[in-house]
């Protein structure tokens, strides 16, 4: 098991790149299902999760080598045909996204047996509106011994369908089911993350006839065939978030290349609020300095363009430096705190009532060995290690592997002094 080893104190500078969107990159690998044709994926990040949907493809194809190939960044998947139209639960208990593919095998061949997620760390995180959402396109879908098996062997038939809830990938399993349903799909209460409408440019280059992704009312013609094509994923808003915050915590002065800015202005501005300079040198480049003291800022996670619940555990890492008393609401997920205790043990003053951490700062933090429990949590108590005084072990990394490109090597090259160890 490997386990990262941050020095702390050393405030980050230089030139930190960003890798394509793993939220992103999810969906899109799910959505080559949809074609026989080959399709070819640009800035895919080689991150766990995106292993595990590979896995996941090579399964349900029957793939030989011929059908998917990676090459970098690149990946190419030519799903001629569907051997398997399952999702089993050795592969879908590691990552939830698995569900990604319900829409496209009910769209593509009339039937899937996706297992249930099951639980994970931060929540319940049910699939009851992805299923309730293929049954108002005529899915019949029953579940039984831990799987949804979805069946609609006259195909689909679009209509409308009012979301209780956002969902993103509800959303994004819709939206592929939808593509080659009959007739109009109306989707209500959409998601609006920019990984949904990244989703649709890619699934619209492949013949799909979409308007209104990225709003909260997404229109799909069905059509009876999609095609191959080659798609560029955006680049990942999280990460690059991440590293902002990164910046600011250590109070170095980063210069992140290769993002949106337009993704990320719920944090810009509360950044702002707490006392960190942004600026933006180029359209795909943001800079963060810390001239003076870092002020406490309330933070509530809410649905994209709000403030993204993905970036809360890194912002209180945050808040653990700033003067006075920062509350942060947690609003999408029930369980989304478990950093709070370990940046405790680093010298935080945190205290957690139901869906709301009240941080008290500054409060010098010390390096401790701290135990990661999911991807974000993880990639807070690595921005605490950059900033506490002496040695920070952080253990059970394969967390932070599952969404972030070779993240130490890329802290290291804008100075921090990090190393993995695998012991
Ligand atoms: C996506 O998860 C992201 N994952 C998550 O990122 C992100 O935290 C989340 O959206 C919210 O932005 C991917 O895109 C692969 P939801 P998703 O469906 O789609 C409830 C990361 O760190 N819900 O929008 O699973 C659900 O329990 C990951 O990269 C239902 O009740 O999230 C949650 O409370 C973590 N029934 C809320 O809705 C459903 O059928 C939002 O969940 C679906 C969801």
């Amino acid at each position: 098991m490997d386990k990262l080893v941050i020095e702390g104190g050393v405030p980050l500078s230089g030139e930190i790149a960003v890798s394509g969107s793993k939220n992103s990159a999810l969906p899109a690998l799910a959505a080559c299902l949809l074609t026989a044709e080959p399709v070819t994926l640009h800035r895919i990040p080689l991150v766990r999760d995106i292993r595990t949907m590979l896995d996941l493809i090579g399964h349900i194809i029957g793939s030989k080598d011929a059908d998917i190939s990676t090459d970098g960044g690149r990946v190419t998947i030519c799903a001629g045909r569907i051997e398997h139209p399952e999702a089993p639960y050795e592969l879908v208990k590691t990552m939830r996204a698995s569900s990604l593919v319900l829409g496209p095998l009910v769209g593509r061949c009339g039937h899937a047996r996706v297992s249930l997620p099951g639980g994970c760390a931060i929540g319940a995180r049910p699939i009851n509106l992805h299923v309730s959402g293929l049954e108002r396109l005529g899915a019949e879908v029953r579940q039984e011994h831990g799987y949804i098996q979805a069946q609609a062997p006259h195909g689909l038939q679009g209509a409308n369908v009012q979301f209780d809830r956002i969902t993103v990938t509800g959303t994004e399993d819709l939206l592929m089911a939808a593509v080659l349903a009959r007739g109009e799909t109306v989707i209500e209460n959409a998601a609006r993350e920019p990984e949904v409408a990244d989703l649709a440019a890619l699934l619209t280059a492949m013949g799909a006839k979409i308007e209104g992704a990225g709003t909260s009312t997404i229109r799909v013609q069905g059509v009876a065939k999609l095609y191959g094509t080659e798609h560029t994923i955006i680049p990942d808003r999280i990460e690059a978030g991440t590293f902002l915050i990164a910046g600011a915590l250590t109070r170095g002065d980063l210069t992140v290349r290769g993002c949106v800015p337009e993704h990320l202005r719920a944090l810009i501005a509360k950044l702002q609020q707490a006392g960190v300079e942004v600026t933006e040198p180029a359209p795909d480049i943001l800079r963060v300095r810390v001239p003076g003291k870092l002020k406490n800022v309330d933070i509530t996670t809410e649905e994209h363009p709000g403030f993204a619940t993905d970036l809360q555990a890194q912002f209180m890492a945050l808040m653990t430096q700033a003067a006075g008393i920062s509350f942060i609401t947690e609003t999408i997920f029930e369980n989304r705190f478990m950093h709070a205790q370990e940046l405790a043990r680093m010298g935080a003053n945190i205290r957690l009532e139901g869906r709301q951490a009240i941080v008290a700062g500054p409060t010098p933090l010390s390096g401790a060995q701290v135990i990661a429990s999911d991807l974000r949590a993880s990639a807070s108590l690595v921005l605490a290690g950059l900033a506490a005084q002496g040695e920070t072990v952080i253990d059970r990394v394969y967390h932070i592997d599952r969404g972030y490109e070779k993240i130490e090597s890329k802290l290291a090259g804008v100075g921090a002094r990090i190393r993995r160890v695998s012991v």
